[in-house]
């Protein structure tokens, strides 16, 4: 569906009424609807959750569409976060901190955003690895990307024991850096800048780094494309790391890190986390989990 329909909403009624979606751009390969649905249904509500094709631009006038024809919320997908940020009313105190929304609830006319990827990601890994986030060395891939980067925050709430931000476009990494170390809440004796740091994504700075690491998260567009190659070289790859990509499939990376010994999981435990806290902010009770799970492979 796109923007057209939202505005036709009130001459097309689709039964049962969409009163949820996915907002994004692409969205069509959203798995959302597929997962949020049967979680839904379970619940007894007669409503139906879409996924919404929106062009940059067009995000604020989508939200305000979408408050009027009576929606309960919606999720907001790459590349509309930031934009989905500035068309809310409050913010809850993730969305503030992490710098995006991903999460909108409408009521009593105001629209409230959320971010449920850093929370939801805090689940995925505890769920993936067993073990928590905070009690990691992270190295993340990708860091001044918008997934990384709102990541890496997280990893500072968490107060993680050492936070190294790769990035191609090393200046991006260093700005997250400057963020996180305002955020970074731990009770290590050392301070943030020692824990905190930023390096270009080469080979060289890679290795050294990852010696110190525990988890290697890949946040770069990399691998959205079977055919796109690994970011990390598999030669830097040893079997201490916990490597997890946020793509939502097994990539080229995943691949050589399996191979390589090293613990591995994909993006959809994120989703499914991230999309289980969406939900309990919408109807205030957590979803039948093995209802959303039915549809991720
Ligand atoms: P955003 O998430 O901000 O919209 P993106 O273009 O989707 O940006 O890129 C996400 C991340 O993947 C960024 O960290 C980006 O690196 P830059 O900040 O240097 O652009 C990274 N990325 C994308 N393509 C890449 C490539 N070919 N090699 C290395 N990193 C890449």
């Amino acid at each position: 569906m796109t923007l057209d329909h939202l505005k036709t909403w009130a001459d097309q009624p689709l039964d049962p009424p969409a009163r949820l979606a996915v907002i994004g751009d692409p969205v069509r390969h959203s798995k959302s609807p597929a997962m949020m649905q049967p979680a839904i249904d379970a619940l007894g509500h007669s409503l139906q959750y879409v996924a919404l094709q929106v062009a940059e631009g067009a995000v604020a006038t989508c939200i305000d569409l979408m408050r009027q024809a009576d929606f309960l919320g919606t999720n907001v997908t790459v590349p509309h976060k930031f934009a989905a940020l500035e068309a809310c009313d409050e913010l809850d105190e993730s969305a503030r901190q992490l710098g995006a929304v991903n999460t909108i609830l409408f009521q009593d006319g105001l629209t409230y955003g959320f971010n449920t990827d850093g929370p939801g990601y805090v689940r995925a890994i505890r769920e993936d690895f067993q073990i928590d986030l905070r009690d990691l060395r992270v190295l993340i891939l990708g860091a001044g990307g918008g997934a990384g980067a709102a990541l890496a925050r997280q990893c500072a709430l968490e107060g993680c024991e050492r936070i190294v931000l790769a990035n191609r476009t090393l200046e991006k990494a260093e700005a997250v850096a400057r963020d996180c170390r305002t955020l970074y809440r731990s009770e290590h004796l050392e301070g943030p800048m020692d824990r905190i740091l930023a390096i270009p994504l080469e080979d060289l700075p890679l290795r050294e780094q990852l010696e110190f690491t525990d988890l290697v998260i890949q946040a770069t567009s990399i691998g959205l494309k079977p055919t796109d190659p690994s970011p990390l070289s598999p030669s830097l790859l040893s079997p201490h790391l916990l490597v997890s990509d946020l793509i939502y499939r097994d990539t080229k990376l995943l691949r050589a890190a399996h191979q390589a010994g090293c613990r591995i999981a994909n993006g959809q435990t994120l989703l499914l986390h991230q999309g289980a806290l969406a939900f309990t902010h919408w109807f205030g009770q957590e979803p039948d989990l093995r209802a959303m799970r039915a549809c991720l492979t």
